[in-house]
């Protein structure tokens, strides 16, 4: 109880301080981040499985991102590109602006199978539900193929922007790992 309290009141701090910059700047950013849209989707479904969602996403996670896209910490060729059309004081309210729309509802027709062996472990950071926390991200209803891809990036070092991460991930077999994240994809 007192562990989800914290990505509550982060969340709504963080509006606070986006609501009441001034209208001209928002619009301002707002503008800014119509580009993103094209691969992250106009109604905050992406545009293919590889690529995550971000609407409704965890605030201090997509803004660390959005810094280890821009330094190189996290790779990936088209996000160092679109996060350096942010200014370093502009990835926050950016991470803010997404956070706070709405999670795309779950296209995955299958309901979520009896919960993978390995989870429980996960629930420490990413919460019970899922959905994340202060500073984990949102797993529950994120694609399969994307969930896949980073646990699997995280395992064999090519994403090393979280040494707790690295070293859970190599702890599951590669079939734990499947199976993980086929249950998180259809939350
Ligand atoms: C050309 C397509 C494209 C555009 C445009 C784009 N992104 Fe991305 N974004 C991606 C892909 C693909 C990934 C996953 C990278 C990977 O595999 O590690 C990603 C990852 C992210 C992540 C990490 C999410 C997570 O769950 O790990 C954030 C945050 C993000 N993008 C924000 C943005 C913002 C903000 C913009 C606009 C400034 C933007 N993106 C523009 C394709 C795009
Ligand atoms: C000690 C806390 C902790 C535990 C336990 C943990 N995670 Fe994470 N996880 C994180 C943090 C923090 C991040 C963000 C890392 C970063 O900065 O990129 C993350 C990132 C991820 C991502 C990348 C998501 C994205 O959108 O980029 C996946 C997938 C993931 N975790 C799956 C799992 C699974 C599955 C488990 C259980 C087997 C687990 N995690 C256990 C803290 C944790």
């Amino acid at each position: 109880m007192t562990k989800n309290r914290f990505p509550m009141m982060f969340g709504a701090l963080a509006f606070v301080a986006w609501a009441i910059a001034p209208a001209s700047a928002q619009n301002a950013l707002e503008a800014k981040l119509q580009p993103c849209n094209t691969c992250h989707g106009q109604d905050g479904k992406p545009i293919n499985a590889t690529t995550p969602i971000i609407w409704g996403q965890t605030t201090a996670f997509m803004t660390k991102q959005l810094h280890d896209f821009r330094s190189a910490d996290r790779a990936s060729d088209i996000m160092a590109a679109f996060s350096k059309t942010l200014q370093q004081e502009e990835l926050r309210p950016a991470a803010v602006y997404f956070s706070m729309k709405t999670w795309p509802a779950n296209a995955t027709a299958a309901a979520a199978g009896p919960e993978p062996e390995g989870t429980a472990v996960c629930k420490a950071c990413h919460q019970n539900d899922f959905k994340g926390g202060l500073p984990a991200p949102r797993l529950a209803g994120q694609s399969y193929q994307y969930l896949i891809n980073q646990m699997n990036q995280f395992a064999d070092g090519r994403r090393t922007n979280n040494m707790d991460m690295i070293k859970l991930m190599q702890e599951l077999s590669p079939a734990q790992r499947d199976a993980i994240a086929k249950y998180l994809a259809a939350l």
